[in-house]
């Protein structure tokens, strides 16, 4: 039996946090779908498609496929014949959160296992929040985020200065 996981996520954009977790995950799985949600409700910094392009461009583990889901992510595991539904974990602050997802998806669909992996400690404070507003600001992001996402981040916050200034 090939075990599959999914690990859904906005990843706008992808930081060194969530790719620990994912390269855990291809650890302990055959294959892992890293899935960025296409939701046209929320507002995100990056396209769907540049979210995708930096994910594909940082991730390394040959195990894992990086694309884009809509809809239900139950649903979504389901259609990728997943077993399980991985999530990383920070603070205190995120359990709350994600264990209303664990039990809204539960009732979904109990056969998708939720799996959540303790988010490495050198990690603990980052968020794709952070890294924006830190990048929008002009501080330097590049131990937090891999390259591309660097370089992405630069070009997309100094165009927005530019348009700023007179
Ligand atoms: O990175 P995020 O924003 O914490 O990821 C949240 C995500 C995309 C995993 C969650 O919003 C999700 O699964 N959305 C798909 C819709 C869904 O399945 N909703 C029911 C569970 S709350």
């Amino acid at each position: 039996m090939v075990r599959k996981a999914i690990y859904p996520g906005s990843f706008d954009p992808i930081t060194f946090g969530h790719l620990d977790i994912i390269h855990r995950a291809a650890n302990l799985f055959d294959h892992v779908y890293v899935a960025v949600l296409h939701n046209t409700q929320k507002q995100a910094l990056f396209t769907v498609d540049e979210r995708l392009e930096m994910m594909k461009a940082s991730v390394t583990a040959e195990n894992v496929t990086c694309e884009v889901f809509e809809g239900l992510a139950v649903e979504y595991a389901q259609r990728r014949a997943a077993i399980a539904m991985v999530r990383g974990l920070r603070a205190v602050s995120d359990f709350e959160a994600e264990l209303k997802m664990a039990t809204a998806n539960r009732h979904l669909n109990a056969d998708i296992e939720m799996i959540y992996l303790m988010t490495s400690s050198e990690h603990s404070f980052l968020s794709s929040s952070i890294v924006k507003e830190v990048a929008s600001l002009g501080g330097n992001v590049d131990g937090w985020v891999p390259a591309p996402v660097s370089a992405r981040l630069k070009e997309k916050f100094s165009r927005k200065e530019g348009r700023k200034s007179p």
